[in-house]
């Protein structure tokens, strides 16, 4: 018997100052802006300064969205960042956020499942809250992808940017007005024979070089598109809903083309579609909940809405959400 619901209560992001536009990078790469907008959409991207890291833009989201919940950092039980650049290997990022933000009494960890991290860090949180072991939760999608970017590669180094987007979740009960809100279902995928279609190589500790990512652009498209429209079918079958019972899809930032490829294939009209790629780029785990921010601020998503979350990523992993907000 499910005793607890996970109601979302605030919602912040954080992008850093620096942005760097498509004329930027045709500076120091063989690009142009206009192979850039037309293969993906991105017209810009935030990058982090040297100084800065995962858990500084994590923090950053995790106030705005605590300050939007109207909760106190020390009342959260438990933080989850889904990351794929932790500051460092360990300790957790989470376990850095948790004391830049105060949460004394939160258990910290982070998860790892690339452009489909958030949602996977949504559902594991979910499960506490369920179960009673948290009532407050912080869940956040953090990432730096521009140190683990080759910026001598312009097949990969035009696609990333970084920030971080964070939801506050807290526990209702059945005698709560809010009952029927919240996180309805999460479906999580993973295939790890494709591993090497999307990876970071192994970090030149002898040079004290990072690693890098490592992508096949065209077969992961290839595969975004066929994977993201499993995970929505997952959603509505599992919900017993149609495309016309949703009114916010907020899809991983990617590539515009994949987001209208789902569009097309669905028949989800874009003005449905919550779009950040143009100016944001890929943030890998920030993407979704920095478009949640940026939705739910200028007024589009309102509550009692329903809205179905989206992504693939390294992995591979794929996976699905449907939240009434
Ligand atoms: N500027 C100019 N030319 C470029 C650039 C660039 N930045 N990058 C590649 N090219 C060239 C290639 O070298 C190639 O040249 P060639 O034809 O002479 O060999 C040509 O453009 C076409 O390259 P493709 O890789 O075939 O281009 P494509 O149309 O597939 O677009 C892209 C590439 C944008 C990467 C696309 O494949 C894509 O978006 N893939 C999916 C990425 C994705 O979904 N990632 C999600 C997961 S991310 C995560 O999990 C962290």
């Amino acid at each position: 018997m499910q005793l607890f619901k996970s109601v979302v209560r605030g919602v912040g992001g954080y992008l850093p100052p620096k942005c760097v536009k498509n004329i930027d990078l045709e500076q120091s790469l063989a690009t142009t802006d206009t192979w850039i907008v037309e293969r993906t959409g991105m017209k810009q991207r935030h990058v982090i300064e040297d100084n800065q890291n995962t858990s500084d833009l994590a923090s950053e989201a995790a106030k705005i969205a605590l300050a939007h919940a109207g909760i106190n950092a020390c009342d959260i039980d438990l933080i989850v960042v889904a990351t794929v650049t932790p500051d460092h290997p360990f300790p957790a990022t989470a376990a850095r956020v948790q004391a830049k933000i105060g949460a004394s009494k939160a258990f910290a960890f982070d998860v790892n499942a690339v452009c489909s991290g958030f949602i996977y860090a949504l559902s594991v949180a979910d499960q506490y809250i369920k179960t009673g072991m948290a009532k407050r939760a912080l869940v956040i999608g953090a990432d730096a992808m521009s140190k683990i970017i080759d910026w001598n590669d312009r097949a990969t180094a035009v696609l990333f940017g970084d920030g971080a987007g964070a939801l506050v979740l807290e526990a209702v009960d059945a005698s709560n007005e809010d009952y029927d809100r919240g996180v309805l279902s999460t479906h999580l995928f993973s295939n790890g024979s494709c591993y090497d279609l999307l990876y970071v190589d192994t970090a030149n500790a002898s040079n004290k070089q990072a690693g890098h990512v490592k992508m096949q652009g065209r077969e992961i498209f290839k595969y975004a598109i066929k994977l993201i429209g499993e995970a929505v079918e997952a959603v509505l079958k599992n919900n017993s809903i149609t495309v016309d019972d949703i009114d916010w899809f907020v899809p991983h930032q990617a590539n515009l083309r994949i987001i209208e490829g789902i569009s097309v294939h669905f028949k989800i009209p874009m003005k449905k579609m919550v779009v950040t790629v143009d100016r944001h780029s890929n943030t890998s785990a920030a993407t979704i909940p920095l478009a949640l921010w940026e939705a739910v601020n200028d007024g589009r998503i309102q509550k009692n809405q329903k809205v179905v979350l989206e992504a693939m990523g390294g992995g591979l992993t794929w996976a699905s959400a449907l939240l009434k907000w």
